[in-house]
Formats: structure tokens, C-alpha cells, sequence
């Protein structure tokens, strides 16, 4: 496995052996992240798996949201013992999504949105934001936890002008999205359309074949389509990253960290950056003056238009 990368799950050795991997700590079996269901957990829809932490409700938990349980918590919390700033991380990753939409609707003239590893409802949620600049904005969304299927109603929650659309789906199988009927039957692939990858590529570690992955998806988008990406990076913070790796890690949650120049080649090679280029997503066209300091933001992003 490359330097950087965590995870778990497939043919994890027993308890008290070395990681292979590099990280060097010790290998911890079961479930750590498992804990009993607590009284807030006990409104969970039966379809939806507490037992384990999830990307998408750690990252709810981290902005504030509601729509987390005990699970997510205690790998939120052992990130936030070696990430201490992890929530002013999610709020940056949040407000760089809300900047880059309202450029490409606003600037770039986009009016089609496909948003990959979208979460669970927020503020500012794509189609909102779009709509809010061109009414007739249309958007698919597409995650695989779910949790977010079980929210889907909010984000559907489209404009008379607009459409928005949701489908279950996994970016580790780009044709599937690609050829989805909702999502054929809401975007127009003759007209530029931006993908959206914010917050969800730290989560394909390498054997997931994440450049096969990127291509698939930007190859079919035609020209003058843009690509928003962002990514954790362990860059600016290594021990507080490997933490947040092993917190993630032992809650059996698979990802990689990646570099600036990593993240530049997986998503946007053959593509024209929009300035400022690949940037800590808080440096990203910001909008207040006070900023938080890079050990503490950790997420690189950009936004590219396809020649
Ligand atoms: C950190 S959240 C980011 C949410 C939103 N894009 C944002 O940046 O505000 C990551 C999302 O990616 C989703 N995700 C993780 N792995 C995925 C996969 N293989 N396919 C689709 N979605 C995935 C999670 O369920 C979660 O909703």
C-alpha cells in the first residue's frame, strides 16, 4: 500500500500484529467504533446501519447536523483528539462547495450539476445554491450510504424552474452512475455539466482504481464541462492526519491521503484550472479575511474546465 493510505477490512491479521503498511501501529481487530446503541440511536430507520461510523454522519456530525449516532461520534471524537480543528476543516470544505458552485453557475455559466459523494443535506446544498443564480439549474446527486438515500427527500426539494434528482449509487462504479436513467433523464450530456467531487476521493484508496475512476467520469462529459474536486491531505499536519486516518481506519472506513500534487494529477490532468489553481480550500477565491491556518484546514481543492 502507498505511504499515506489507511485502511481496513480486507484480510486485517490479528489483534496485536504490526501493520504491514506502513503506518506502523498496531493492528486492532473487531470493531473498535462499535459501541451500544444509545438513547438518541434509537430513532435510527431500520434500514440504516449504526453499528458502524459513517463518512457521510461524521461529517454531519462535524458541521453541526443532527443526523449522526454514537458510532460516528466516537470516531469523530478520536478524530478530533489528533485533528483538533477537524470541524472547522468540514465548514471550509463546505463553504469552498458553496463558492465553486456559485462561480460555475454565476461565472462559468453552468446550469447542470452531477454531484458525486453529495452527503447528507446542509447548508448550501448544490441545487440551492445553483437555483438560487439560474432557476432552471438542474442537478443529480448520487451517494452510496444509506442514510443520504434516507434524507434524499430534502435535497429534492427543487425549484418550480429546476429539476434535482437522487440515485444510489457508487463512484466505484462511474458507467453505473453514468448510465443511471435518472441520471440520462435529467442532465443533457451535448451540454457542459459540472462534476462534482468534493470530500469524497479521500475515501478510494488506490486498488479502488481512483485515476480509472476520474477518467471514466470526466470522459463523458463534453466540452467546456468543469470538475470541482476536493481532498484531505496530510501535507500541512502530518501527526494530526495519521490520526485521523487511524480513527477512521479502526471505525472501517477505507481512504488515502493525498498530496497537492497528487490530488492535481488524479483529477485534473488534460483539464485548465481555474486560479487560484489547487489551493487549501480555504484559500480558494475566499471570501472573509480571516482565515484559518493550513495545520488546521488539510483539504486541498479546485475547480478545472475541460478543454
Ligand atoms: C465528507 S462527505 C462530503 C459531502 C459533500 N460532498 C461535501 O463536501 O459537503 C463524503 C460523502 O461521500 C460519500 N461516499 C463515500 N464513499 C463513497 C462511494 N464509494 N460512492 C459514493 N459516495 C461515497 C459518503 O457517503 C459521504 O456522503
Amino acid at each position: 500500500m502507498a505511504a499515506g493510505q489507511y485502511a481496513v477490512g480486507h484480510g486485517t491479521p490479528s489483534a496485536g500484529q504490526k501493520r504491514a503498511d506502513g503506518w506502523g501501529d498496531t493492528i486492532v481487530t473487531g470493531n473498535p467504533g462499535r459501541v451500544g446503541r444509545a438513547p438518541d440511536d434509537m430513532g435510527a430507520p431500520p434500514e440504516i446501519d449504526i453499528s458502524k461510523p459513517h463518512p457521510a454522519r461524521i461529517y454531519d456530525y462535524f458541521l453541526g447536523g443532527k443526523d449522526n449516532f454514537t458510532a460516528d461520534r466516537a470516531t469523530a471524537c478520536k478524530v478530533l483528539e489528533s485533528w483538533g480543528a477537524a470541524r472547522t476543516a468540514a465548514r471550509e470544505n463546505r463553504a469552498f462547495l458553496g463558492r465553486a458552485v456559485r462561480y460555475l453557475a454565476a461565472e462559468a455559466g453552468i446550469a447542470q450539476f452531477l454531484d458525486i459523494g453529495t452527503g447528507l443535506p446542509s447548508a448550501d446544498n448544490v441545487h440551492e445554491v445553483a437555483q438560487a443564480i439560474n432557476p432552471t439549474a438542474r442537478v443529480v446527486y448520487a451517494d452510496n450510504d444509506p442514510i443520504v438515500l434516507a434524507h434524499a427527500r430534502a435535497l429534492l426539494a427543487s425549484g418550480p424552474h429546476g429539476v434535482t434528482a437522487y440515485l444510489d449509487g457508487d463512484i466505484r462504479e462511474p458507467e453505473k452512475i453514468l448510465s443511471d436513467p435518472v441520471t440520462r433523464g435529467t442532465l443533457d450530456f451535448t451540454k457542459p455539466i459540472a462534476l462534482m467531487l468534493v470530500a469524497v476521493l479521500h475515501f478510494i484508496p488506490a486498488e479502488d482504481e481512483p485515476q480509472r475512476i476520474v477518467r471514466t467520469l470526466v470522459d463523458a462529459l463534453p466540452s467546456g464541462s468543469y470538475v470541482v474536486a476536493s481532498h484531505a491531505t496530510a501535507e500541512h499536519n502530518p501527526e494530526g492526519l495519521a490520526g485521523t486516518g487511524r480513527a477512521y481506519r479502526e471505525g472501517g472506513v477505507r481512504g488515502a491521503l493525498r498530496t497537492s500534487a497528487e490530488l492535481d494529477e488524479l483529477v485534473f490532468t488534460g483539464l485548465e484550472l481555474v486560479e487560484p489553481g489547487v489551493v487549501l480550500v480555504s484559500e480558494w477565491r475566499p471570501e472573509g479575511r480571516l482565515r484559518p491556518l493550513p495545520s488546521e484546514v488539510n483539504i486541498y481543492g479546485a475547480v478545472a474546465r475541460k478543454p
